[in-house]
């Protein structure tokens, strides 16, 4: 038997015995495909996301949109707002955009990995997933996980991001036709579980008699990553007023940008060289003792929060509210609108 075909089956026989019970799964051994729909909406969701964050936001998801045409026909800030907190809002945007491509094709996604890849918001790594997991295609899918997986198994000593071709090719070469998707899921889980990143678990692995790195004691130490830049940090102001009445001054983001589309505090844009103070209204405006602080994956950013107790006034941005849930917000404005109440109560 050739090195490829054994560690695909055993990692397969693995994979039978231990798979991760995910909602968005067929369980292994039911020889049945998964829904494209609910692969699609969890594979978008787990971009830059944990399992365990995404689980409840998919729920809800299909709970309200059980199928495409379902999510196609939702309000705009609808969809946002139950996709707050999941940050990366162009994924939302593009995620509506999608589904209203794909209803319009009568419901039925592609079922190629080069159809997929012309839907809006589905890069290489989201259609070979999808089809691999909702179609059967031997796609190769190469995630992060799988990209540690490759190194150790290979022994690759060259640095991510460099190192990243090299490492597909790997993931091809064990590729099958048949289970691709199983396959695929088995490495993410394998790397999930096992293969972690720090001291990883090599005595339970499946593929321990394989692993280049094991044998050579290096697999706690790969894959190598070249260092990376600091983030800069990018600093702005926030207002938050409140009328007696109880409504909040907010305003929808214009649509591009970060946080593009979303429901937030009014104020400056976010640059290295900070902001000059200017509210939208004259007003006894307080300063926040503390920085309002959140990590996008570019930059840091820290924003200083003005509150004031509004009269009735004309304001330049943002429109007085009836106050919302927070969590309808994006986790910056969130804190923000949580931290302004909190100093104005
Ligand atoms: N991460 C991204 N997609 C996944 C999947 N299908 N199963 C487990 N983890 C994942």
């Amino acid at each position: 038997m050739c090195e490829a075909s054994e560690i695909g089956g055993k990692l397969l026989k693995w994979y039978d015995a231990n798979a991760r019970e995910l909602p968005w799964r067929v369980p292994p051994g039911l020889a049945q495909l998964a829904d494209p729909y609910a692969v699609w909406l969890s594979e978008i969701m787990l971009q830059q996301t944990t399992v365990t964050t995404v689980k409840p936001y998919f729920a809800d998801f299909m709970a309200r949109w059980p199928n495409v045409q379902a999510l196609a026909a939702a309000p705009d800030d609808a969809v946002l707002a139950a996709w707050a907190g999941l940050g990366y809002y162009a994924r939302a945007r593009n995620l509506l955009k999608c589904a209203r491509v794909v209803a319009e094709n009568g419901g039925v996604f592609p079922d190629t990995e080069a159809g997929l890849l012309a839907l809006p918001g589905v890069g290489p790594y989201t259609a070979a997933a999808i089809a691999a997991i909702a179609f059967g295609e031997p796609a190769v899918v190469v995630d992060g996980n799988i990209e540690r997986v490759m190194a150790r198994l290979f022994n690759e000593p060259d640095p991510l991001p460099a190192v990243k071709p090299k490492l597909k090719t790997r993931a091809a070469q064990l590729t099958p036709e048949l289970r691709a998707g199983d396959h695929a899921q088995a490495l993410m889980d394998l790397g999930a579980t096992i293969c972690i990143p720090k001291n990883p678990r090599c005595a339970d692995c499946p593929l321990k008699s394989n692993c280049a790195a094991l044998k050579a004691g290096t697999a706690p130490e790969l894959p190598k990553r070249s260092p990376k830049k600091p983030k800069p940090t990018r600093r702005g102001i926030v207002y938050f007023a409140k009328r007696h009445d109880g409504h909040v001054l907010l305003e929808t983001r214009p649509p591009r940008g970060l946080l593009g589309g979303m429901q937030g505090l009014v104020g400056s844009d976010w640059l290295e060289s900070g902001a000059e103070f200017a509210p939208p209204f004259e007003a006894d405006w307080t300063r926040s003792s503390d920085e309002i602080r959140h990590v996008f994956t570019h930059f840091h950013l820290e924003l200083t929060l003005f509150v004031t107790l509004a009269g009735e006034v004309n304001p330049q941005a943002g429109t007085f509210t009836p106050p919302v849930d927070p969590n309808s917000l994006p986790s910056i404005m969130r804190k923000a609108y949580l931290a302004g109440h909190g100093m104005l109560s």
